[in-house]
């Protein structure tokens, strides 16, 4: 599938102008393309208790299941993900967002960045993932 960038770019800088981020002053928007074409969106909404506070790409994970559109055999849910600050330009996700992106887009997922596209995999080496919980738990 073709991935449509200016689409994801320009649909990630409206969901930075809706975000909630009072606290830090840093607005973040992410959207995606999920498998079956659709496009899902995030942005960040903080929190007087810091702590709490969510990432915009925790966001666009919680609206692809919400939404409907994640494909359930698909093998993977996201094909291709842009996360901008405020300003527009290219935002590289947080650590914990990587692993939340790798659940959802896998490492072939392609991230936005200053540079061009690169797989998640490049952002995200040697991962941990579901298939180690298989692989590793203790029997029965
Ligand atoms: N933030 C995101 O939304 N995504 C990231 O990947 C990095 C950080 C937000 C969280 C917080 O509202 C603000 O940026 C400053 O950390």
């Amino acid at each position: 599938m073709t991935i449509d960038w200016p689409a994801l770019r320009a649909a990630a800088v409206a969901a930075a102008a809706r975000a909630y981020a009072p606290y830090s002053g840093l607005r973040v928007g992410a959207a995606a393309q999920a498998a079956g074409g659709q496009i899902v969106t995030g942005c960040n909404v903080e929190n007087a208790s810091y702590g709490l506070t969510l990432c915009a790409e925790c966001g666009l994970v919680s609206a692809l299941h919400a939404s409907g559109a994640a494909q359930p055999d698909a093998p993977a849910q996201l094909l291709a993900v842009a996360v901008v600050a405020g300003d527009g330009a290219p935002l590289l996700p947080c650590g914990r967002c990587r692993q939340l992106l790798l659940e959802a887009g896998g490492a072939a997922l392609l991230v936005d960045t200053a540079g061009g596209p690169v797989p998640l995999g490049e952002l995200l080496p040697a991962a941990f993932d579901g298939a180690h919980l298989s692989a590793r738990r203790a029997p029965g």
